[in-house]
């Protein structure tokens, strides 16, 4: 029997196997409707899934099957890295048909229409604005134009698809949300953590109890490369390298950060009120102004605290994103839970839990009754049973199975049906402005409070 919220309960429950279908290119579009079926049964229903995951309610299979064969019509700005990566997705997504590709540096315009020839070409994003017969746009530019062509595509009557984060600066991010607010247009932020089943069901056990009150979060992401990509001639260096400088980008927090600040106030339900933070250059002075090295503190009116860093000279430490609960703690990247009263549990027992689950930490077989408080003695429970890949969070473009697949689908979806998914603006709001408030702490070496006129009406501080 595994009733009740007690950790122990929990690990029963996370024994019950979820049934969720084999992924792939064919089947993008059943994958997380069947996930979100059955965690709405386990976890007692479609009003707790509603709560905690309120934007999921829009891409249900049965909302699916309403709109049988239709398709959107969609276009792509920008087709790049991520750009490119959005179209092999875009393949596999029966709802959706992908009409134009524009992008104004021809080597990456040429190679997307390699990918998906039947597209039409374009290189001026306007153009694709005023064809009647595109639904919504995908925009996977660099950060410093986000706003400006989110604004006009929104204004232009399309559906927006917009990577994160939402702006390079504080007022940009105001107005898309406004735009978005005054009208009646879907749009979503690639903030694919909302929709990976791993994250999902652990902030729902979050949200249930199993760790206990959370008491504070660290996240840090890790990498050992430069950012740097090759340039064919000189004058390509800001196009190509954009992610250097600070007219275009945000750095390390904007790329990597946005996404961990958004589960942690997702996990916590609550944005912090203030931060503060140091960033160097510490290894890459290759002209660079962006920072490789960020030490960021968020924290909440309460005392709690979000413990931020990213170093991409190093990746012995990963990416991770640790929820600290009283009773234990949720590393969400890893989809793995540990709780602290595990530490007794024998190494016998800890050897054969961890080769059921086929997570493995280093275990004492023997030896003093005295044990260090390292995390190695911790015991590691699956949020999910079966094989999910963990991403190491070096890929620059994807990390396999993290939910874009899923949030891409949906916003096809939702250029068809025209129903919002709840709450993933303001999400991506708090989160980007979350971003650049820490960029501002270190910028101007002060601690930072959340500006009044920045705040929405959604979570409170
Ligand atoms: N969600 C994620 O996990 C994730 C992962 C990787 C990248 N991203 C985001 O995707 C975005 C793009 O990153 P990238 O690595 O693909 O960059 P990129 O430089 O490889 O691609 C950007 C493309 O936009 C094009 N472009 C620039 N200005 C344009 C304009 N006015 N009109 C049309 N096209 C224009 C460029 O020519 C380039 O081809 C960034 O915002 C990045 O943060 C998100």
């Amino acid at each position: 029997m595994c009733n009740g919220l007690t950790p122990h309960n929990f690990r029963c429950r996370t024994e019950v196997t979820m049934k969720t279908e084999e992924k792939g290119n064919q089947n993008v579009d059943m994958g997380l409707r069947s996930f979100i079926k059955s965690l709405a049964y386990m976890t007692g229903g479609a009003a707790f899934l509603a709560s905690t995951t309120p934007w999921l309610t829009s891409c249900t299979p049965e909302k699916l099957d309403e709109i049988k064969k239709e398709k959107a019509r969609v276009a792509l700005i920008g087709s790049g890295s991520r750009g490119q990566y959005h179209i092999h997705n875009l393949l596999g997504i029966s709802h959706a048909d992908l009409v134009t590709i524009c992008d104004n540096y021809q080597p990456n315009l040429e190679a997307a229409l390699a990918l998906y020839p039947t597209a039409k070409g374009e290189t001026d994003y306007h153009k694709v604005l005023e064809d009647k017969s595109i639904d919504g746009v995908i925009i996977a530019v660099p950060l410093y134009l986000h706003a400006q062509i989110t604004l006009d595509a929104l204004s232009a009557g399309k559906h927006v698809f917009c990577e994160k984060a939402m702006a390079l600066r504080p007022e940009d991010c105001k107005a898309v949300y406004d735009a978005y607010k005054a009208g009646d247009r879907v749009l979503y932020y690639c903030m694919q953590r909302m929709y990976d089943e791993k994250y999902i069901k652990a902030i729902s056990m979050i949200k249930e109890g199993l760790i206990g009150d959370i008491v504070g979060m660290r996240c840090h992401w890790f990498r050992n490369a430069d950012w740097r990509r090759e340039v064919p001639s000189p004058e390509l260096e800001r196009k190509i390298n954009w992610r250097l400088y600070k007219e275009y980008s945000g750095g390390l927090m904007t790329e990597l950060g946005s996404h961990q600040l958004e589960v942690c106030d997702w996990a916590i339900g609550m944005v912090p009120s203030q931060v503060t933070g140091m960033g160097d250059i510490v290894y890459w002075k290759d002209g660079r102004e962006v920072w490789d090295s960020v030490n960021v503190v968020y924290r909440y009116s309460d005392g709690r605290k979000i413990n931020y860093e990213s170093l991409i000279s190093n990746k012995f430490n990963g990416m991770e994103e640790q929820i600290l609960g009283k009773d234990g703690t949720m590393d969400l990247s890893k989809g793995v839970y540990y709780l602290e009263d595990d530490h007794s549990i024998p190494g016998m027992r800890q050897l054969l839990d961890q080769v059921k689950t086929g997570i493995f930490a280093s275990i004492p077989s023997a030896g003093p009754s005295w044990r260090p408080e390292l995390k190695g003695s911790y015991v590691p429970h699956a949020v999910l049973e079966g094989k999910f890949s963990v991403g190491t969070g070096e890929s620059m473009v994807s990390a396999d199975r993290d939910g874009a697949d899923e949030i891409r689908s949906a916003f096809c979806q939702s250029c068809i049906t025209g129903e919002k998914a709840q709450n993933v603006v303001e999400e991506a709001y708090y989160s980007s402005m979350l971003c650049l408030l820490g960029n501002q702490a270190m910028e101007e070496q002060r601690t930072i409070d959340f500006p009044e006129e920045y705040k929405i009406p959604y979570l409170k501080f």
